[in-house]
């Protein structure tokens, strides 16, 4: 989700950052860590559609950035034994595009569409009968003499990902058998995914650091394995490439991350919200334009992770900071503090 223009070193961090995702993205149930219910669903619904030889269920798969929804997608196809074809919602501008996706698809086969909440509705209208029927309407010319022509498709399995569930249409969720929301993972889980990815990399790496590493990861695969790769990079530089807890703790110190795994963004806001708001409730338009941050980046990112942990709440007037925050940021909360509009 990258819309800005990068220069040339961020292309290249993003290119090792996508290599990277590759090494360690899970191939197989087993090895994917943690999210148990879905996990459960998926596995149910995939060994029917198997045992009716059919594709499964169109599946709608919806969560904060990094907690493996592409992932899931292509372990979905895995397990299957089925050809993944991956597309995403800005990258299909028109109905032409994604006409040609959906006839050159073959019987079984996974399309996913990531941010499918992108998807232009002139697009959106021709996956209904797609994903509904399996029939695609063509128009052939234009004007009073444009003719429409239905089309065949094989039967085929729509995966959609979206981090952002309420952007998308009610006619297209309704279309999707299976709808999952990823949830943030458990300190252990992420232990669990650390240490895999270790041994993986080859890394050396405590049990203590491992668990002490978990609970500055915002609970997020994607940010934990980034977190491992920093801190392998400073054992390597200034220690002895075993990583232990002082390369941790240096390692976190470099790049300001804190106990509860917030980053210099996340404390700017709830600052914000402090010092200029009384603690909230304040707008969320106001928060973008006093932080510099975009309205979208705080409610995909830096919100859903300090709702998670407690630290913010969403309320009818806006969001408000609670006493957790107030002490983690070492300020006193006010009498009349958030936390009895909470209960
Ligand atoms: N359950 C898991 N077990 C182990 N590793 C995981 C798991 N989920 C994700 N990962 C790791 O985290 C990385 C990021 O996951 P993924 O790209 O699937 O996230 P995403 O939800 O699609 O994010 P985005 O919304 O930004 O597209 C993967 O490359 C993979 O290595
Ligand atoms: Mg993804």
């Amino acid at each position: 989700m990258i819309e800005r223009q990068e220069e040339p070193e961020q292309i290249e961090e993003l290119a090792e950052e996508q290599a990277f995702e590759d090494v360690l993205r899970p191939q197989k149930f087993e090895d994917y860590i943690g999210q148990q219910q879905l996990k459960k669903t998926l596995q149910l619904a995939m060994s029917a559609a198997k045992g009716r030889q059919e594709p499964v269920d169109h599946v709608l798969l919806y969560g904060p950035p990094g907690l493996g929804k592409t992932t899931l997608a292509h372990v979905i196809a895995n397990e299957m034994g089925r050809t993944i074809k991956v597309t995403s919602g800005p990258a299909i501008e028109r109905a032409g595009d994604l006409a040609s996706l959906l006839t050159n698809l073959e019987e079984g086969d996974i399309l996913f569409i990531d941010e499918i909440h992108r998807l232009p509705r002139s697009v959106e209208e021709i996956l209904y009968p797609a994903m509904e029927d399996y029939v695609i309407d063509i128009m052939l010319g234009k004007g009073p003499s444009a003719q429409s022509l239905r089309l065949d498709l094989p039967k085929f399995t729509m995966v959609g990902a979206t981090t952002r569930f309420g952007a998308l249409g009610g006619p297209l969720r309704d279309r999707f058998g299976l709808i999952g929301k990823l949830e943030y993972y458990s300190p252990e889980e992420i232990s669990q995914i650390l240490t895999r990815t270790a041994k993986i990399l080859d890394i050396e790496i405590s049990q203590a650091a491992v668990n002490e590493m978990a609970k500055r990861t915002r609970l997020t695969p994607r940010i934990a394995n980034r977190l491992m790769k920093r801190v392998r990079d400073w054992a390597q530089v200034h220690g002895n490439g075993t990583i232990d807890a002082t390369a941790l703790e240096e390692t976190l110190k470099l790049l300001d991350i804190d106990e509860h795994g917030l980053e210099a963004a996340d404390r700017k806001i709830l600052q914000l919200i402090i010092d200029n708001y009384a603690g909230g409730p304040v707008g969320i338009g106001t928060i973008a334009a006093a932080s510099g941050e975009e309205k979208q980046t705080i409610e995909d990112v830096y919100e859903p992770y300090l709702m998670q942990i407690g630290m913010l709440a969403r309320t009818h007037q806006g969001r408000k900071v609670t006493d957790k925050a107030y002490l983690h940021l070492g300020v006193k909360p006010p009498n009349n503090s958030s936390q009895s509009s909470l209960l």
